[in-house]
């Protein structure tokens, strides 16, 4: 199995390009199924999360082509079964939205449900509510989820809790139903906004993405298009993370700087400086960071996908912090690890307290998963001496190239299969 090792204490510099966005890129590629006609994705991150689902689409008949590493071209055309089989697809969160596009374009799907998840508890409830909304039959039946319906109709729909991947599926399935749906209290992450300028550009009619409440004039058929994926706010983010860790001085470009107020506020708040561009962000931290308390939100609000990173930024800085986890109920997991970086943080229920040290020193500690191990390599970082961060096969689900990135902006890292590789990395690193 691959690792990272990592030999930290060194202030990352310079520039790194940020990609298409996983989370959009995982709803898109699946709504991409909707229409007959050709339809070309452009940033799309090649990470494994992206490549499952465009394998199982291959299975039921999609044809898919790359003519470049982050171009999609899709014919959706001679889809032959609406049934996901792929055992893989259980390992990915997202496989769900292929129930709202085949739903929504063949009112039949049968998608394995997703499996147990590393950050907590995760329900489909409301997923199923919207769809039964919308006239279908749901139930789960042998780790499937099977949704059908003789008629998709529109409907007024209630969201008891803001969530994304329901929020981007019931609009799936609604754009192609009868008549008109309202689906209050929506979740308004930058992806759900990015899905439905996808899947107008496909002739849908859905209004107020960005909003709490999203409007949709179903329509019979949807066309072909050509469509930008938006860069990635938890990648961007994650790289500004690493500036405030190690010390450094990183301008992350392509990016949309409005979708990452929310991160850049906290940081400004602990001491970073940071200067925005029409589409960068450069983060300084030069100056001693100070302590501040988070609770992570829904859009606008400080995301839950940064949580891990800004606690270990946290646990450098003077005083004491309080992080509070209010998405998901196991997203802590990497706290031990960190303890074991020699990190002061106590976890009570959701909230964590972080006294800040003057630095980590490395340990060989493992992954949890995408966003804590992604964290933990930032940790890794700023510590003195070795880091081995092992399962970081989680880290590249979602993030593309990230210690290449990374060696880019001048950290020590590289990817060692064997203890041969270990030696010749250290020995480069020493001479
Ligand atoms: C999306 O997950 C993202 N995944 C997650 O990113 C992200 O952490 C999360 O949104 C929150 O921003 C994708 O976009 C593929 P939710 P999702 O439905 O859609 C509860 C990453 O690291 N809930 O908004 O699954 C749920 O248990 C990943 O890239 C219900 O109760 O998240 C959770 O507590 C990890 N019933 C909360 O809502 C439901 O039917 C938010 O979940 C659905 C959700």
């Amino acid at each position: 199995m691959e690792k990272y090792a990592i030999i930290g204490g060194h202030p990352l510099h310079g520039e790194v390009e940020i990609g298409g966005a996983k989370n959009a890129a995982l709803a898109i590629l699946a709504a991409a199924v909707m229409t007959d006609d050709p339809v070309t994705i452009e940033n799309v991150p090649d990470v494994m999360d992206t490549n499952v689902l465009l394998q199982a689409m291959e299975r039921i008949g999609v044809k898919i082509e790359r003519p470049e590493r982050h171009t999609v071209k899709m014919d959706s055309s001679d889809i032959y079964d609406c049934i996901i089989k792929d055992e893989y697809m259980k390992k990915i969160r997202a496989s769900y939205y292929m129930v709202g596009a085949l739903l929504g374009k063949y009112k039949r799907a049968e998608v394995p449900l997703p499996g147990g998840c590393n950050i907590g508890i995760r329900a489909i409830d409301q997923h199923i509510k919207g769809f039964k909304a919308l006239g279908a039959k749901v139930s789960v039946s042998h780790g499937s989820i099977v949704a059908e319906a003789k008629e998709l109709r529109g409907t007024h729909i209630f969201m008891d809790k803001v969530s994304v991947g329901a929020t981007i599926n019931i609009m799936m399935a609604a754009t192609m139903a009868t008549g008109k749906t309202i689906i209050e209290n929506v979740a308004k992450e930058p992806h759900v906004v990015d899905l439905a300028n996808f899947l107008n550009s496909m002739g849908a009619n859905i209004k107020g993405a960005g909003t709490d409440v999203i409007r949709i004039k179903g329509v019979e058929r949807l066309h072909s298009t050509v469509y930008t994926i938006i860069p990635d706010q938890i990648e961007a983010g994650t790289f500004m993370m690493a500036a405030a860790a190690t010390r450094g001085d990183i301008t992350v470009r392509n990016v949309i700087p409005k979708h990452l107020e929310c991160i850049t506020a906290k940081l400004q708040e602990i001491g970073c400086r940071i200067y925005e561009y029409d589409d960068a962000v450069r983060i300084v931290a030069k100056d001693p960071l100070s302590s501040t308390q988070v609770k992570t939100l829904p859009y606008p609000g400080f995301p839950t996908d940064m949580q891990p990173q800004m606690t270990v930024v946290l646990g450098l800085a003077q005083g004491t912090s309080i992080v509070t986890e209010s998405i998901f109920d196991n997203r802590f997991k990497y706290a031990d690890e960190l303890v074991r970086m020699g990190a002061q943080v106590k976890v009570e229920s959701n909230t964590a307290i972080i006294t800040g040290v003057e630095r980590y020193s490395g340990a060989t500690i493992s992954a949890p998963d995408l966003r804590a191990g992604a964290a933990l390599a930032l940790a890794a970082m700023a510590a003195e001496g070795e880091t081995l961060i092992e399962d970081i096969h989680y880290i590249e689900r979602g993030y593309e190239d990230f210690d290449t990135k990374l060696r880019g902006l001048g950290a020590k890292i590289s990817k060692v299969k064997t203890e041969r590789d270990l030696t010749k990395f250290r020995f480069q690193i020493a001479n």
